[in-house]
């Protein structure tokens, strides 16, 4: 395997959504959803998107998977144009979108990968084996002959996976692979993108959540409102807020408006709230904190503080400075 080969090279790709003239308000402007984004993937890499709601990740794996026709700009997958050769490629990748769409659930798990496998012209001499391995694969030996509408989420969400697995695809789109699914049957999940990965296999994923980027990505995209804020590992994503402090304030409440006012304070740069039980935690990323506090302290007179405590910045704090709008 060579490491260093790109495998999918994107060079300012843009989608434009057409306005849906039938529809009112949002619905009848076209809607700019990936705006000019460029980046490599190498063979064997695990690379993730990571972005907010909106923030384009669907669509950017749309338009690499063949699904989609982009608006502008160059992408290649092996080689290839997935808006020119998609039927050439479709044979070498594949797509796993969660969700209950894209399996029959009167058929049983078992049948489902058969059906799928004669979809990809898998030969019959080899079907019966690979349609096994990869129930043994993704753990459901022992409910392959059980039909999938009783099928629990998890396992629908690794019937997926293991569909997506079908014709040995050497690049895996994975839209939000864990997304529903409890966290014992997440961690398995995140487990066996991580054996493909090993074995040789590209993957490029999305996910709202930055400890599974953390975990699995080698290099990741951080997008918001189409627009690519940051890319590398993530270790080298904490360079963002290298020089940044955090102060962490607890108040019985802390309203919206009193958010925006910290956030457009000098020096802050983005600043997210949580609420608790019974109380709220406002978490800020700032440049200097002791000369902060003291002002942040009399923003929320007569909100009850609590605690008010300096912490260093962690990668989602990072990921929260570069999504941020300010
Ligand atoms: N078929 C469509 N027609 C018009 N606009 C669309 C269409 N699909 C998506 N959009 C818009 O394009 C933007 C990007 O959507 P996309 O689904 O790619 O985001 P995402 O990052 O996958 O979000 P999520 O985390 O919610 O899955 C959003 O503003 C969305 O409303
Ligand atoms: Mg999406």
């Amino acid at each position: 395997m060579n490491e260093n080969e790109i495998v999918i090279s994107v060079k300012d790709l843009v989608k434009v959504y057409p306005a849906a003239t039938h529809l009112l308000g949002d619905g009848g402007k076209e809607k700019l959803a990936v705006d000019r984004i460029s980046f490599d993937i190498h063979r064997g890499e695990i690379f993730g998107m990571l972005g907010p709601n909106g923030a384009g990740k669907t669509t950017t794996i749309k338009m690499l998977s063949t699904l989609l026709i982009p608006t502008s700009g160059t992408a290649t997958v092996l080689g290839m144009d997935p808006s020119k050769d998609s039927m050439k490629l479709r044979s070498r990748i594949n797509l796993v979108s969660g969700g209950e769409r894209g399996l029959y659930f009167r058929l049983t798990g078992r049948q489902n990968l058969d059906f799928f496998s004669d979809m990809y012209q898998v030969p019959r001499e080899k079907k019966k084996k690979r349609v096994q391995d990869l129930l043994d694969l993704v753990g459901l030996t022992d409910s392959a002959d059980i039909r999938v509408e009783n099928y629990s989420r998890g396992m629908k969400q690794r019937l997926h996976l293991a569909r997506g697995l079908v014709n040995e695809p050497e690049v895996l789109f994975l839209d939000e692979p864990t997304l529903g699914l409890d966290p014992e049957i997440a961690r398995e999940t995140r487990a066996l993108i991580k054996k493909l990965s090993r074995e040789g296999m590209t993957i490029m994923l999305t996910t709202h959540y930055m400890f599974e980027a953390d975990e699995l990505c080698d290099r990741l995209a951080i997008i918001s409102n189409g627009v690519i804020k940051g890319i590398g590992s993530p270790y080298s994503m904490k360079d963002a807020v290298r020089n940044d402090t955090i102060i962490e304030v607890e108040a019985g409440e802390i309203t919206q408006s009193q958010k925006e006012q910290m956030k457009a304070l000098p020096g802050v740069s983005a600043v997210s709230l949580e609420s608790l039980e019974g109380r709220m935690m406002a978490r800020m990323v700032v440049m200097d904190a002791a000369t902060l506090i003291p002002t942040v302290a009399s923003l929320l007179e007569g909100q009850r503080i609590i605690s008010i405590k300096v912490d260093q910045p962690t990668l989602e704090d990072a990921y929260l400075k570069m999504v941020s709008d300010k």
